[in-house]
């Protein structure tokens, strides 16, 4: 079955996958089709040299080792993984856990689960542009403490955390800092070393690579960080992440997030110009006052444009948009009705939450889509206006 086109602007949802990737996918489903842990034979072997490759190709991409690299499920496994495998290594040190309100659910829920294992979260709050105070991430620290888990990119709003400075402030305390950048890999630059990063989740998908496969990076050195596992079984992966490898899948992450780095800056040209370009026709149009931008003017993803649009219910306006796709909020919470948790964090009130619609542009946009979209968005919003007039 194939879908009608759409002109899809929700890239912070997920990516489609780059062709390139693909091409480089497909060899491991048919020919290439060993088990890279049977590694008795050639089948096995060719396998496992594609999964080493993949491996030294996400590694580049954040300055770490290829050993420091293990496979998972995604990046929803990965954040699972560090935060539950750390609060179980480091129990003994510690059990408090310093986190922020506008994590992904993938972080946050599994604060609740351990708060309810006894172990104790602090959630910082956000400024009106969804930024972390690093004062704030020194202040909270405990002799207890054993970790801080601050995403590195929100998915919602774009802001991107001062990575470099919490990094900093966590070195100093001893203390280990792990990141979900499952929206940066590919589409900004990191780096592990500079940043002191101990531990950083990303995902494929969100990079124009295949959906369920992702990573969890584990620093080896100054400290060799230890992580209890989640899933047992064969002991791969370090035996941090037992189950045999999606092989296509990693080949094909490695491929997308080699790709990303390549072309990080050509696309963030691109997808700044868009982003801005649908700006300032929103203003224009609505006038300055009815758009409300959220998350930070300039510390944010290139590809990500969240905005409030006063006396338009979002909800509403995006099932009119027939052949275009926009998000309401992050479309992992979009089952329910609650107002994003993440615009609520920023201090504007349910209106502005209720009224938020998030654009995801992305390699795969044209020059002619982004302005035919502003059009019809726009029609959609005077009719909703008038509506409620
Ligand atoms: C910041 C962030 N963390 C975690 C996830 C979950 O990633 P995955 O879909 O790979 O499990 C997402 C995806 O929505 C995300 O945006």
């Amino acid at each position: 079955m194939k879908t009608e086109r759409i002109i899809y602007l929700d890239h912070n949802a997920t990516t489609p996958v780059d062709p390139r990737v693909l091409e480089a996918m497909l060899p491991y489903f048919t020919e290439i089709y060993g088990n890279a842990a049977s590694i008795d034979h050639e089948a096995g072997n060719l396998a496992k040299q594609a999964v080493e490759r993949a491996r030294e190709q996400c590694a580049t991409a954040i300055n770490a080792r290829p050993e420091e690299i293990i496979f998972t499920s995604g990046a929803t496994e990965s954040d699972n993984i560090a935060l539950f495998g750390v609060a179980e290594k480091y129990a003994s040190k510690g059990d408090h856990i310093i986190t922020c309100v506008t994590e992904h659910k993938a972080v946050l829920d599994c604060c609740t689960r351990l708060a309810h294992q006894g172990k104790h979260i602090t959630y910082l709050p956000v400024d009106q542009y969804g930024l972390v105070d690093p004062d704030a991430v020194r202040q909270a620290i405990t002799p207890r403490t054993i970790l801080i888990s601050i995403m590195a990119a929100n998915n919602e709003i774009g802001t991107l955390a001062p990575l470099r400075e919490i990094g900093a402030v966590a070195r100093e305390h001893g203390v280990l800092f792990h990141t979900d950048a499952a929206q940066a890999v590919g589409h900004i630059p990191l780096d592990v070393q500079a940043m002191h990063i101990d531990l950083l989740s990303f995902s494929a998908h969100k990079i124009y690579g295949p959906k369920g496969v992702g990573g969890l990076y584990v620093r080896r050195r100054n400290p060799f960080v230890r992580v209890a596992p989640v899933l047992y079984g064969g002991g791969h992966e370090r035996g941090i992440r037992s189950g045999t490898l999606n092989v296509p899948g990693i080949v094909g992450m490695g491929k997308a997030i080699e790709i990303g780095v390549q072309e990080m800056d050509a696309d963030a040209r691109r997808e700044r110009a868009w982003t801005q370009q649908l700006l300032d026709y929103l203003r224009e149009h609505l006038g300055e006052e009815q758009v409300a931008l959220n998350g930070h003017p300039t510390q944010r993803l290139p590809n990500n444009l969240n905005v409030s649009l006063r006396g338009v219910e979002s909800k509403s306006l995006v099932v009119q948009l027939k052949g275009i796709a926009i998000a309401t909020g992050s479309a992992c919470t979009t089952a329910t009705v609650e107002p994003s948790h993440v615009i609520l964090a920023l201090g504007f009130g349910e209106e502005r939450a209720h009224s938020a619609i998030r654009i995801g542009v992305g390699r795969g946009n044209a020059e002619g889509e982004i302005s035919f979209a502003i059009g019809i968005v726009a029609t959609a919003i005077g009719r909703l206006q008038r509506l409620v007039v």
